[in-house]
């Protein structure tokens, strides 16, 4: 299975996936492409490095169904079935959705569906929970709110700030998406509704 990458920022995550390609880990899924919304970023390089097509589509300048064509047409031109959103920081429209219909996936380094949106380590720290983690769902136009395929918690700190808690968010973070990602390309989640199911999900 094509995947297809998208990113904004430092690509942490990125890097998780193009290292578990290397090991084999991601089997049957191969990363095609990688496309981020913003120039420059370190995703990029980490894509070039790993010898993964990189692209820029910028958000800025365009209409939102504008950009979104822009997005499809260079996922589709590179065969892509199932899309990551990689610390991708821009919301989609199901004008762009419905052609990846439960074959997109994002990250979120909160535990779902608390701290929805941007700086969700902040949030938790602010709200002063005592465990958050990682959610990763199938993606709907809704921000940050389709169905959970998995979550991992950790705990949190009375001495955490954000960065400290992101960051052992993040360690976590880059062992699931692979592995979430392996599942999806080998077939093993399915979605009724909002729960999705797979191996692995029963007590017995
Ligand atoms: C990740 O922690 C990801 O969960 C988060 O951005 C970070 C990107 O890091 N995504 C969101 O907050 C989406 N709402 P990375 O660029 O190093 O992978």
């Amino acid at each position: 299975m094509k995947v297809g990458v998208l990113v904004s920022g430092t690509g942490t995550n990125l890097q998780a996936l193009l290292d578990a390609e290397t090991t084999g880990r991601l089997e049957p899924a191969t990363l095609a492409v990688v496309i981020s919304n913003k120039p420059g970023v370190q995703a990029l390089a980490r894509a070039g490095a790993a010898n993964v097509p990189a692209f820029v589509v910028e958000h800025a300048a365009v209409a939102r169904e504008v950009f979104e064509d822009q997005l499809h047409a260079v996922l589709a031109a590179h065969h892509v079935e199932a899309i990551v959103l990689a610390g991708f920081m821009r919301v989609l429209t199901p004008h762009f959705l419905d052609h990846y219909r439960d074959r997109i996936i994002n990250t979120h380094p909160s535990l779902l569906p608390a701290f929805p949106g941007a700086n969700a380590a902040a949030q938790a720290i602010a709200h002063g929970v005592k465990i958050s983690g990682v959610t990763i769902h199938f993606v709907d136009a809704s921000l940050d709110g389709g169905p959970i395929i998995e979550q991992v918690a950790v705990p949190v700190f009375d001495d955490d700030d954000a960065a400290a808690l992101q960051a052992r968010i993040q360690s976590e973070e880059h062992k699931l998406l692979p592995d979430v990602v392996q599942r999806l390309a080998r077939g093993e989640l399915s979605c009724q509704g909002r729960k999705v199911r797979g191996p692995g999900r029963r007590a017995e």
